[in-house]
């Protein structure tokens, strides 16, 4: 029975601990918050055995396997270091780190500790995703030669907890590392930044970006925005066919063109579109990997450096 903590019992924090109550070989143990009022709070939605009013108290516990780290991106760095340093397993919240130098430190210390470590990318762990990955990697759509991903919301100001803070904030940490971990999943090689288009929130945070990159010999973009919808949507372009993925963030269903046939398929949530995540870090905490064959510290590190070569070009105030 793999036991977990929760550090932030904020609003992913509830969604977490909902799916979480799915498995049977693994319990909500302890959750924690500054303030043990709403830790308290978040316990009595959610049964543990206990609420922390600190999350350092929360890493003392020597009954806890596995730390959930669900506090706003500038704060995944300490957090995830603290965890490791107690021996703890961690799956940590999107993006994982604000760029890939704070990556770099996360991997070296997960290996140097030999503790699993994951960034929460609940889109690769859909079985729809999976399915599209299967048939990428069986050639039903020749080689990849492009990947279009487009995701866009409208966050306004008023509402926006960290999303406007400058170095935490702006559309590409929240939303575009979602692109950023489907287009790295379907290329290989160095990016390199072609066109960049984009719009500030006072200088200080991006709230639209259209940027448009190549991989190797692979053509891709990435479209992100707190400003603005678009249809979310990935497109993955082979030499003899494309798929199309609704929704790629948390995706049910996608669409299979080739150069006779085309049909679209329902691939519905194993519960919920974070299951599969959780469902995948248990296994692999049985199995005593020390890191996932499918968001590997690699993996997070290409994010990083995707975004990171975006963010290069954008002057920042
Ligand atoms: N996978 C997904 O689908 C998904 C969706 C949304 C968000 N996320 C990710 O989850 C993370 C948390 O997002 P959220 O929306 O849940 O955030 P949130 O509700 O604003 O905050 C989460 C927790 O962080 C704590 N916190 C806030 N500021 C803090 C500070 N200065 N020091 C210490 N703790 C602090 C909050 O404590 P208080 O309650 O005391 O303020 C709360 O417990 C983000 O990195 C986000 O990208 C993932």
């Amino acid at each position: 029975m793999i036991k977990w903590g929760i550090i932030g019992a904020g609003n992913i924090a509830h969604r977490f601990a909902d799916s979480l109550e799915n498995l049977n070989d693994a319990t909500l143990y302890a959750v924690a918050n500054r303030t043990i009022e709403k830790a308290e709070k978040f316990r009595a939605n959610h049964p543990s055995e206990k609420a922390y009013g600190s999350y350092d108290d929360l890493l003392a516990d020597e009954n806890i396997d596995a730390v959930y780290i669900a506090v706003p991106h500038k704060f995944h760095l300490e957090w995830v270091k603290k965890a490791l340093e107690v021996g703890k397993a961690v799956l940590c919240e999107k993006p994982a780190t604000l760029s890939l130098d704070e990556m770099k430190q996360i991997s070296e210390l997960a290996q140097e500790k030999k503790l699993f470590f994951m960034e929460a990318m609940k889109s690769r762990f859909t079985p729809a995703y999976r399915e599209v990955k299967n048939l990428v990697e069986a050639g039903e759509i020749g080689n990849v030669i492009g990947v279009y991903t487009s995701l866009c919301r409208v966050f306004p100001l008023d509402n926006s907890g960290y999303f406007y803070e400058p170095v935490q904030g702006g559309c590409l940490l929240d939303m575009g590392v979602y692109n950023a971990a489907l287009i790295e999943d379907f290329t290989k090689e160095p990016f390199e930044l072609d066109e960049l288009e984009y719009e500030m929130h006072e200088d200080t945070v991006e709230v639209y970006v259209n940027a448009k990159l190549t991989s190797g010999d692979v053509e891709v973009i990435l479209e992100s925005a707190f400003d603005r919808e678009t249809e979310t949507k990935a497109v993955i372009r082979g030499t003899k066919g494309l798929i199309i993925i609704p929704d790629f963030h948390r995706p049910t269903n996608y669409i299979l063109q080739t150069q006779d046939s085309m049909k679209s398929v329902e691939v519905p949530y194993k519960v919920d579109d974070f299951y599969g995540e959780i469902r995948h870090v248990v296994d692999c905490l049985a199995n005593d990997f020390t890191e996932s064959p499918i968001m590997t510290l690699e993996n997070s590190e290409n994010v990083a450096r995707l975004l990171d070569v975006i963010k290069a070009e954008i002057p920042y105030v």
